[in-house]
């Protein structure tokens, strides 16, 4: 009885140890506020967020965390993107960080004329401001 406590106790501290989504949870972590400051002065010129919302010179972005890169219906997208789009490209963590990061880097090509963000701690924050903005809350 003691020794499978013990063990018990050891596996569950393994356990926590080895969990791979303690450490990343604090990373995704973005700042919303920050976020929302990044979203204003870089993307809102060409972006809305909100469901319905208008394309201007870029895609509507409601929903687009998750879905099939280039998907917005009558947006005007570059050959490059729907290239990408066709290829499989997925708006996710690890995409949209990249894209952020250097459009071109993604979709060499593509119409987001847009030098990207320097800074990854704006690229996190501008994330979880996208992922709460887009998405039904
Ligand atoms: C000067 C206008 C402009 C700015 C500024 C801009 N974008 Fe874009 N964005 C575009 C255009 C145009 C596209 C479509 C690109 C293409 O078709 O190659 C696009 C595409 C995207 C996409 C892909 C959408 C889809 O439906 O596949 C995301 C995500 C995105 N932008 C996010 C952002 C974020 C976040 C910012 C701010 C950090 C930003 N953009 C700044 C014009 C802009």
């Amino acid at each position: 009885m003691k020794i499978a406590l013990i063990t018990a106790a050891a596996l569950t501290a393994l356990a926590i140890a080895a969990a791979p989504g303690v450490a990343a949870a604090s990373e995704h972590d973005g700042d919303r506020a920050a976020g929302q400051r990044v979203y204003n002065t870089q993307c809102r010129a060409c972006h809305t967020l909100n469901q319905g919302g208008r394309s201007g010179v870029g895609p509507n972005l409601w929903g687009f965390f998750g879905r099939a890169a280039g998907a917005v219906d009558g947006f005007r997208y570059s050959a490059a993107m729907r290239e990408k789009a066709t290829g499989g490209l997925v708006w996710n963590d690890e995409t949209v960080r990249a894209y952020l990061a250097n459009p071109k880097s993604v979709v060499p090509s593509g119409s987001m004329s847009f030098v990207g963000l320097r800074n990854p701690k704006q690229i996190i924050d501008v994330i979880a401001y996208l992922r709460h903005e887009t998405a039904p809350h």
